[in-house]
């Protein structure tokens, strides 16, 4: 188990797994962890479709031109759906779900990587998401955010670099800054 503070630095998106698969424990802690997210009024609007099967891997990579070929070389992919009837803040909830299966992910030394599905398009222009529907038989009333992939890691990622922190987003007080040799 990381402390808190390396975990955030660690974890940094994965793209090139092993072929080695995830333990049916690794998987359940990591559903744990999605399933244990805060939600706007505990409402919990989320669903996961948990996809191991290589064909399926292979579809869901081509849900998008750019940015979703490494779900096909993951072991496990976790497909984040929200339910857009049961809250106004399904993409919130769904998100921080989302980042807590990473990050326990990370607490077990596995690797990650978030594909956005929900706003996106195929090559032809369609809707990502609906490809995503078809193939996975989801129902209208959720909508595809993201499909997390995991698997162990084949690739090393420095942690994060502590010099590239923005501390100009940091606004204080208030969003202005008091302007540089401005008239007293
Ligand atoms: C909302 C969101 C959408 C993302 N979409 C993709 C994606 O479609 N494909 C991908 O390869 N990475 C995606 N990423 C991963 C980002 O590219 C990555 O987090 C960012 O470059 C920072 O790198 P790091 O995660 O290694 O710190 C996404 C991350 C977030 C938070």
């Amino acid at each position: 188990m990381k402390d808190f503070e390396s975990l955030i630095k660690n974890r940094r998106s994965t793209r090139k797994f092993t072929q080695q698969l995830l333990s049916p424990e690794q998987v359940e802690k990591i559903l744990k962890a999605g399933l244990m997210a805060p939600a706007s009024k505990r409402k919990n609007p989320w669903q996961f479709v948990v996809v191991e099967d290589k064909e399926m891997l292979h579809k869901l990579a081509e849900c998008k031109p750019h940015g979703a070929a490494f779900l096909e070389g993951c072991a496990l992919a976790v497909v984040v759906l929200g339910n857009i009837m049961e809250s106004d803040a399904w993409v919130e909830d769904c998100s921080i779900a989302a980042i807590f299966m990473q990050l326990q992910a990370e607490d077990l030394n596995l690797g990650s990587c978030w594909c956005q599905v929900r706003g996106r398009q195929r090559e032809d222009e369609s809707d990502a998401g609906d490809y995503v529907r078809s193939l996975l038989d989801i129902p209208y009333q959720l909508e595809v955010l993201c499909i997390l992939g995991f698997g162990y890691k084949d690739q090393v990622n420095k942690p994060f670099d502590e010099s590239r922190l923005q501390w100009e987003k940091i606004h204080l007080g208030t969003y202005r800054m008091p302007q540089e040799g401005a008239a007293e």
